[in-house]
């Protein structure tokens, strides 16, 4: 079945018209706006579950039983076949590993970090937590900026999900990715702010991603478009400009929230508000000691070595912080709100 989208004008402030960089482009006539600030509207809410070709925009409906994007998937329409790259199909490919919103060469040094430390091992239990109290009948998943599959590694373990998909912006990360999750688990390379797939999913998460995105709310609109009426949304994301540092810098980060800067964003994309807190309230004496520390510090030739010391803690810290956190995490799940704290936590529902 095929649905074609309509396109829409917006301002000179709008998004960048997206063009995909495809040989193959040659010679073919895109279904692309040609104005220079456009952004294409989403298909009708009853078509159904649908995967838009990211180079002609068409919507094609998505068979439960198949892949969103099947390897070699060609849209009829444009008669392109999308890149892949280890049998993951790449459908923003001119942005993949592009030192843009992430730097590509962290993930190996992220992948190895976040196992075991007590920062990243709190988020998982606290993320997998709100899934199954808010979301205990979710049965799709779709994870955003999934980066090398730490986190969907631990929610792919929660149920027996019937669809469960990574999307990430850099193809380095999924590479990492593939090679530490079950073969059920979805991977594709997108572009957040291009999102192709629409009215699938009963849950989305993006785990600290959206502060890496210059346009955070045309991602948001997206992972909007990506779920069901009534499907979940879950964003953890650092907070409190004030704390912003060097590891700010490093991570390209392009803001960290202000109070109520992320709910807004979200009620504005028509997202219904379910619960919002800080979190790692208990590091917060930490993290601002840290933050000094660092600001008086002597320039360190490579700035990247600074932002890494913070994930090298002695193995006595790191469980000391570890019990510290799973308290606070368990205070978190029983519907405590914390008022400060490095990180905020954000549940909403699609109406
Ligand atoms: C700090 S990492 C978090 C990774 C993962 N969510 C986790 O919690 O382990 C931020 C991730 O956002 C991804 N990202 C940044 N901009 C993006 C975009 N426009 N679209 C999709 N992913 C993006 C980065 O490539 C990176 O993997
Ligand atoms: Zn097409």
């Amino acid at each position: 079945m095929l649905y074609r989208s309509t396109v829409r004008e917006v301002d000179q402030d709008g998004p960048a018209l997206y063009r995909p960089a495809y040989p193959a482009n040659e010679g073919i006539v895109l279904n692309l706006p040609t104005r220079k600030q456009t952004m294409h509207s989403p298909p009708p809410t009853d078509v159904g579950a649908v995967r838009l070709c990211p180079l002609c925009n068409v919507a094609w409906a998505i068979d439960p039983n198949e892949a969103v994007f099947p390897s070699n998937w060609r849209c009829s329409s444009c008669d392109v076949e999308l890149e892949s790259k280890d049998r993951i199909i790449l459908t923003a490919p001119d942005l993949a590993d592009m030192i843009s919103g992430f730097d590509p060469a962290d993930f190996a040094f992220l992948a190895q970090a976040e196992r075991d430390h007590f920062w990243f091992a709190a988020r998982r239990r606290l993320i997998c937590g709100l899934v199954d109290r808010f979301f205990p009948e979710a049965a799709r998943f779709l994870e955003i900026g999934c980066g090398s599959g730490n986190v969907i590694e631990a929610v792919a373990q929660l149920r027996a999900w019937d669809r469960i998909v990574g999307t990430e912006i850099h193809t380095s990360g999924l590479a990492l990715a593939r090679e530490r999750l079950p073969s059920f688990v979805e991977l594709i390379q997108v572009d957040a702010r291009r999102m192709p797939l629409r009215s699938l999913f009963d849950l989305a998460g993006a785990f600290d991603v959206l502060e890496h995105i210059d346009a955070d709310e045309e991602a948001i609109e997206g992972i909007y478009g990506a779920l069901q009426p009534g499907g979940g949304f879950i964003a953890t994301v650092p907070q409190h400009p004030w704390l912003w540092s060097v590891s700010d810098d490093i991570a390209h980060h392009e803001r960290r929230y202000v109070s109520g800067q992320l709910e807004s964003k979200l009620e504005r994309a028509g997202f219904t508000i379910l619960f919002s807190t800080s979190y790692t309230v208990s590091l917060l004496p930490l993290m601002a000691l840290n933050r000094m520390m660092a600001r008086r510090a002597k320039p360190l030739q490579d700035p990247r070595e600074l932002a890494r010391r913070e994930f090298h803690v002695s193995p006595l810290v790191n469980s000391v912080l570890t019990s510290v956190l799973n308290k606070e995490v368990a205070m978190t799940l029983r519907g405590m709100r914390w008022p400060v704290g490095g990180s905020r936590v954000v549940v909403a529902r699609k109406l």
